[in-house]
């Protein structure tokens, strides 16, 4: 059952995820799991809330005030909403004040595996609405650098708004196509969050439509997440690391990238310990060879993790 609107072509989800059959572990499993809403998380905002005894006050009045949830054990200060449907975390109190962020678990995976420490100079590419920025300045207690940089301007806002409200200082915002990134700043971290076809987050309507799925657009997306991770490359000190990262399945936007920056430049991918069970990452699709190390690169499924299905690649820049 296909539907066009005026720029998209709207797909039903057997028609549109049968290509990965044979690649998501448990098909069937995946496919019901599209049919149920996307799990809601919120994390403490440490930097505001720092004290133990007022993480649990901040707590207990959430659950006053009707949010069910349960700690994720997996990773620090996360909670799953269990109400999804009755809570909307946006509008609380203790949102607005920044004493709490909603962000999908997922979204985690890429600050993990690139370990922001105190006193790093980062370079966050693709940082708005600022989930992973503010994150960042969280585990790294407002003490590391961080640029935080994204090309569209209605994005910017939300993301210095974020960076306001969460009460981080360590931030600092640009708005550069991140391919254009200036050089001369020593980093020696950078994410890249990479815009991508987002199929980690499809989920599916009444009709077997497929929600949330992006407009398909003129953007050739390949193509830009490669510039991306080849000015990061780029802008990184040798010896620095590079997580480059997505919300889609798709090996073309995964693998294929990373691939390309191996070819290109002198890069070696590290594995790191993932809090979340992943499945590794592919070394061929559909017929054409990846490098062997594309192995330890991390693929999470939306059915196994119950949350936004991820791909994480962490990087070392050799020379
Ligand atoms: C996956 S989202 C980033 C999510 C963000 N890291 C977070 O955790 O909240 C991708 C972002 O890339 C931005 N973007 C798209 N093309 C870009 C480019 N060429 N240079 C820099 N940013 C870009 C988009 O505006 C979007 O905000």
């Amino acid at each position: 059952m296909n539907r066009k609107n005026k720029n998209k072509k709207i797909f039903h989800y057997e028609e549109y995820f049968v290509k990965y059959e044979n690649l998501i572990p448990h098909y069937e499993e995946f496919l019901s799991s599209l049919k149920t809403p996307m799990p809601q998380y919120f994390r403490i905002n440490t930097l505001k809330v720092f004290k133990k005894e007022d993480q649990e006050y901040l707590l207990n009045t959430l659950k006053e005030k009707g949010v069910v949830f349960e700690e994720v054990k997996e990773i620090p200060y996360f909670y799953r909403v269990l109400n999804n449907e009755e809570i909307s975390l946006g509008n609380l109190e203790e949102y607005s004040l920044g004493l709490i962020h909603s962000m999908t678990l997922s979204s985690s995976l890429p600050v993990i595996a690139l370990d922001p420490k105190p006193g790093d100079l980062i370079l966050d590419m693709c940082a708005a609405p600022g989930g992973k920025t503010g994150l960042m300045a969280m585990v790294t207690e407002d003490k590391a650098i961080i640029v935080a940089n994204d090309k569209r301007i209605d994005r910017l806002t939300a993301l210095v708004a974020n960076i306001k409200r969460l009460g981080i200082t360590c931030a600092i915002t640009t708005r550069y196509r991140g391919e254009q990134f200036p050089f001369g700043i020593p980093f020696n971290k950078i994410l890249v969050d990479a815009p991508c076809t987002g199929e980690g987050r499809y989920r599916v309507g009444l009709e077997g439509e497929i929600l949330y799925q992006k407009g398909t657009g003129k953007a050739n997306l390949p193509s830009i997440q490669k510039g991306l991770l080849i000015r990061a490359f780029d802008l990184i000190q040798p010896g620095g690391i590079i997580v480059y990262s997505t919300c889609t399945i798709n090996p073309k936007e995964n693998e294929e990238i990373v691939d390309y920056l191996l070819r290109k430049r002198q890069a070696e991918i590290l594995d790191w310990e993932s809090p979340l069970p992943f499945h590794p990452g592919l070394t061929e699709w559909e017929g054409k060879p990846y490098h062997p190390s594309l192995k330890l690169t991390k693929r999470y499924y939306t059915h196994e993790i119950q949350a936004v299905g991820f791909f994480v690649a962490k990087i070392r820049r050799i020379n």
